[in-house]
């Protein structure tokens, strides 16, 4: 039940440092520092195919990122309903691996169903793992979100994202990617991510404040780099779903091929700036959007150098170190969502036209 939480969506947020330190504790050992062996043989595989429709897709994204950098390992992800009609060209040493909550998106599994006939070997991140795609997959990688019943996908995301970066460390570890010194620094950096989304959850008093402001738009642009990218796109989805206000997620480097023509002082700009390698880059890009009377809304740690300009609205983030930033920044990418949709009054766990699980294409 909901306990003191006004909607199931608000108590899934809440939810996610125990989701994600579960998740986590399936792949990687906390006492050890290592991660724990595989059945896939990451050393042998030489590309990961992720299939996944949604929210999955977006974290599919985030875990390309995270095997291409941390494993060296060639990584496409594709929305299923694509995939599964397109006669994708895939190599024999390619790992299947579908991502989903429910287990059951039709598209999804089709997708798996077909990849396994090719003779792929096939893996499963999914949440329920008693679910079609579990039991399909020769591998299954569970995530430890427990029921997930807002429609609108948050526990589960970050659990998606938690395990995929995990298995990303693992794979570069089974690769010789990652000695065995790097490797303790990043399972240390993955767990404190549960604390450190504990802290992000203290941005709710921040956070509302701009929902408050971005209740009255009609169109919303979310901007990232790296793996904030895909968590940009996440948020444009989420905002729609459950506020429906107009929102696309952008690369902040796109903005100048196109989207910046729609920069008006109307549209507000969320910019997810995490203290990366990719920070300046970012940051300039908003002086950009700035200059255009675009008002900006920027989530940075309070650390990050201002970008200069005026009419830049900061939010304050925690400091963190960038391998677990997709799921820190996702909490306020949340709750903008949340509270914007409350602030709209609209229905936050059931909104229209949607159904939690997509049994039919
Ligand atoms: C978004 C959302 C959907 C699902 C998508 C896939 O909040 O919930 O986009 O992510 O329908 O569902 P699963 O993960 O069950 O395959």
């Amino acid at each position: 039940e909901k306990g003191a939480y006004r909607h199931f969506m608000e108590k899934e947020v809440h939810e996610q440092p125990d989701s994600v330190q579960h998740t986590l504790s399936e792949y990687l050992d906390l006492v050890t520092g290592a991660a724990k062996p595989q059945s896939v043989d990451f050393a042998a595989v030489d590309r990961i195919q992720i299939i996944a429709c949604g929210t999955a897709f977006y974290a599919g994204q985030i875990g390309k990122y995270a095997f291409e950098k941390y494993a060296g390992l060639p990584c496409d992800v594709e929305i299923a309903s694509e995939f599964r009609y397109r006669s994708p060209a895939l190599t024999p040493g390619t790992v299947a691996v579908a991502v989903s909550q429910s287990g059951e998106t039709a598209d999804t599994l089709a997708s798996l169903t077909w990849c396994k006939a090719q003779g792929l070997k096939t893996a499963a991140v999914v949440n329920v793992h008693t679910s079609s795609m579990a039991r399909e997959a020769d591998v299954l990688w569970p995530t430890h979100a427990g029921p997930e019943i807002g429609v609108a996908s948050t526990k589960a995301f970050t659990a998606q994202v938690s395990a995929l970066l995990a298995l990303a460390v693992a794979a570069g570890v089974a690769r010789g990617k990652i000695d065995a010194t790097r490797e303790a620094e990043l399972v240390k950096a993955l767990f404190e991510a549960p604390r450190l989304i504990a802290e992000a959850l203290q941005m709710d008093g921040q956070i509302r404040a701009i929902a408050h402001d971005l209740a009255k738009a009609t169109d919303v642009l979310f901007l990232g780099r790296g793996a904030m990218f895909p968590l940009a796109m996440e948020g444009a989805l989420k905002l729609k779903e459950i506020s429906y206000i107009h929102a696309e997620g952008y690369a902040a480097g796109e903005l100048k091929h196109g989207p910046i023509a729609l920069v008006d002082e109307k549209t507000p700009i969320i910019a997810l700036a995490p203290l990366d390698e990719v920070y300046e880059k970012t940051a300039s890009n908003l002086q950009e959007v700035a200059a255009r009377g675009g008002p900006v809304v920027m989530i940075a740690p309070a650390s990050a150098p201002a970008p200069h300009g005026a009419g830049i609205r900061r939010v304050d983030a925690p400091d963190c170190h960038p391998l677990i930033a997709p799921l820190v920044y996702a909490v306020p990418v949340q709750l903008l969502a949340y509270y914007t949709a409350v602030q709209k009054g609209t229905d936050v766990d059931q909104p229209r036209n949607l159904a939690k699980s997509v049994t039919v294409e």
